[in-house]
């Protein structure tokens, strides 16, 4: 039996009020908890401005941290109080197609007003992220983002805390607010919308107090809408565990960081800052350096360091198989400003940039401008896949597979880190490759929100 505690007490008491009021059949006894996306204000700005207007999930920016074992099974009926359709997509985790949350590919937008209950097991530990997949160029810019965490089942690493920080950019007004434009073509043919305003989990001045000698875990998430940052640790020593959700083999000492949009890095740090002194994480910029994240150092956790941590635990992905037998694709991305498109099939038919760009396209893959009607790649259940990317654009893209985690493979054959967001250079050249073993149909576009939604989305289906 289950000991009464006061929160179960608490949510017996709701219930009843709920029974003796007058919509019974509202009441399920096992019913998800709800996470509900609405507007709501939040400090983003120094205190000398005012609150924020801003949309989040649970009236939270960030939304609440969902943190569950692996294995678990998440159950979050989304409650859609905005003013637009949206809908939760599960950033990096492989789940039920079904529950993958794109509009328009696996299920209906949800409308003002309306839920959709997401009821998903996860098969990954690791550091994840979820947010609306329907304009969210929009629905992101305005605070709508969260993590997701699916803790290891021996436990994880010995740290002394483990600490999620999701980094955003805001592009705020001189009064604070979240500025308008968010349709603005300037923005989706160039970089997309970078802001003026960097928040860790929705503050300015995200801060600990940490002992010297002291370890962290960190789960760094890029949730900006096409911000790269690069970033650097001082005082502050370790190694990058987990890139994408997805244990590394082998600890990496942490050097210079550069997480794309919507790229994760789990990193393990011990503080190295003398008692009194302060440690910091720092983002490059192209006019200088800044702190995002400060750690004050109060005493002494330990006389030194602790050993190299053991690799994480690996998850359950499966081989690829020998790249000879692939299935191959080729995607090439083309589009933007000072790129050398000329025009791309829209609605059907050919259309000049100029055009394009008053229909809100500017970019294309394989010469499409709109989300095609054929998949990229149809692929059986198992089967490996390749896909060589070619960035023929002038800007870099954060490329992002749905469903499925990818390793690049090197020009020589040997097969990187698995990621599910693959940072491409302009001019860069691509081969990616991962076995198909999720059915259903799984986006692959720029995360670069702007980017996606101006023609950089494509989808492939594994049958
Ligand atoms: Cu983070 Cu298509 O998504
Ligand atoms: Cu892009």
């Amino acid at each position: 039996m289950k000991p009464v505690t006061r929160r179960t007490f608490g949510r017996g008491m709701v219930a009843a009020l709920a029974l003796g009021g007058l919509r019974p059949t509202s009441v399920h006894a096992q019913a998800a908890p709800d996470l509900t996306a609405r507007e709501s204000l939040h400090q983003l700005a120094p205190a000398t401005y005012p609150q924020t207007q801003v949309w989040g999930y649970d009236g939270t920016v960030p939304g609440p941290v969902i943190r569950l074992p692996q294995g678990g099974r998440l159950t979050r009926r989304f409650v859609n109080e905005l003013p637009q359709a949206g809908t939760i997509h599960w950033h990096g985790i492989r789940i039920d197609n079904a529950m993958d949350g794109v509009p328009g590919l696996t299920q209906d937008a949800v409308a003002p007003g309306e839920t959709f209950q997401y009821d998903f097991t996860v098969p990954d530990a690791g550091t994840y992220w979820y947010h609306p997949h329907n304009r969210s160029y929009e629905q992101m810019a305005r605070g709508l983002s969260g993590a997701l965490i699916v803790e290891e089942a021996d436990g994880g690493p010995e740290v002394d805390s483990d600490e999620v920080l999701l980094l955003d950019d805001w592009r705020l007004t001189e009064e604070g607010q979240i500025a308008g434009g968010f349709g603005n073509m300037h923005d989706w043919a160039h970089a997309g919308r970078i802001g003026n305003w960097i928040t860790v989990n929705g503050t300015p001045e995200w801060h600990r107090s940490v002992q010297q000698h002291s370890r962290h875990r960190l789960r760094l998430v890029n949730t900006a809408n096409a911000r790269i940052f690069t970033l650097e640790a001082q005082g502050l020593a370790g190694w990058v565990v987990a890139l994408d959700g997805m244990p590394l083999d082998a600890p990496q000492p942490l050097g210079r960081l550069v997480l794309a949009p919507a790229q994760r890095a789990d990193i393990i740090v011990d503080v190295t800052a003398d008692i009194g002194e302060e440690a910091f994480l720092v983002s490059f910029e192209r006019d200088g350096g800044y702190a995002i994240a400060s750690f004050d150092v109060t005493a002494a956790a330990r006389s030194e360091r602790l050993g190299t941590p053991a690799p994480l635990a690996p998850n359950p992905v499966p081989q690829l198989g020998r790249l000879e037998d692939a299935r191959t694709a080729k995607l090439l991305m083309e589009g933007g400003a000072m790129g050398r498109m000329s025009g791309a099939m829209m609605g059907g038919r050919m259309m000049g940039m100029r055009d394009m760009a008053g229909a809100g396209k500017v970019w294309a893959f394989n010469g499409m401008a709109d989300m095609p009607e054929q998949p990229l790649v149809t692929a059986e259940r198992g089967e490996s896949v390749r896909i060589e990317i070619t960035n023929d654009t002038a800007w870099p893209h954060a490329m992002h597979l749905h469903g499925h985690h990818f390793r690049r493979i090197a020009a020589d054959g040997t097969a990187g880190a698995l990621r599910d967001t693959l940072l491409m250079d302009r001019g860069e050249t691509a081969e990616i490759a991962f076995v198909a073993d999720n059915p259903g149909d799984w986006l692959l576009h720029c995360h670069m929100l702007e980017h996606s939604a101006g023609g950089m989305m494509t989808w492939l289906r594994v049958v």
